[in-house]
């Protein structure tokens, strides 16, 4: 039995992978190139396999353009149902990084939720890929806002970021993920704005209290 399964082995998957090995999950790695899936994985001790392949997770995570995830979704089809599916896409024009590429009134996350019997879950996509190595920013846990309309994939997903050494915040149903990938445009928009030298790409979202 695996908990976790990632498929794509870019920047998130890697920190993704750093964060449930340190939770001490079993982990599985997909990529379209079984190679770079095989490399990865070997870091982390984990296995590997194309992205063809039905997902042996019981959480898997997108790590995976917008696009690309639903191109994934619907060809898993029903092979996804009864497990938890995590989105952590932004889906902005990356051209401009003024926009998002997904239609006013809903998210990235509703569009994929829509084309899979999984229970989905937005999460992740607050944090930026640097900051998973470790978790932390600053000496202070990552806050990782986790968006979705069933209780058991949002208590599976906040169970994984405890694990990790993060800390969840569940802040609603899936239609957050709205509010989730909005600021999230604002906060990118700030990362490449040179005249906001403060915000980069090492920063990290966290409520204070
Ligand atoms: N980077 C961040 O700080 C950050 C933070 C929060 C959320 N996100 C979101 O996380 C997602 C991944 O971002 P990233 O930074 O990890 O990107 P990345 O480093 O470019 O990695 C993307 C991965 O997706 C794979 N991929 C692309 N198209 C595919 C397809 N059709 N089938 C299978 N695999 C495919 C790529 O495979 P190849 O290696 O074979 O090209 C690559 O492994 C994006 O949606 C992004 O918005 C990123």
């Amino acid at each position: 039995m695996t908990d976790i399964t990632i498929i794509g082995n870019g920047k998130m998957a890697r920190g993704l992978a750093a964060r449930a090995a340190a939770a001490g999950k079993s982990v599985q790695i997909l990529g379209r190139d079984i190679n770079k899936a095989a490399e990865l994985a070997k870091e982390f001790n984990a296995t590997a396999g194309s992205a063809t392949e039905i997902p042996a997770g019981q959480i898997v995570v997108l790590a995976l353009p917008f696009d690309a995830a639903k191109e994934i979704v619907s060809r898993y089809n029903d092979a996804l149902t009864g497990k938890v599916v995590v989105d952590i896409t932004n889906p902005a024009n990356y051209e401009t990084l003024d926009s998002l590429v997904v239609a006013p009134g809903t998210s990235a996350a509703e569009e994929i939720a829509a084309l899979t019997g999984a229970d989905v879950v937005k999460a992740f996509n607050t944090t930026f890929s640097s900051t998973m190595a470790a978790g932390k920013v600053s000496d202070q846990p990552l806050d990782v806002f986790i968006a979705g309309d069933s209780a058991e994939a949002v208590t599976a997903v906040s169970e994984f970021v405890t694990a990790s050494g993060m800390r969840p915040i569940s802040v609603g149903g899936l239609h957050h993920a709205r509010e989730l990938e909005g600021f999230m445009l604002l906060v990118m928009g700030m990362q490449a704005n040179p005249d906001l030298p403060d915000f980069n790409w090492n920063t990290g979202l966290k409520i204070l209290s």
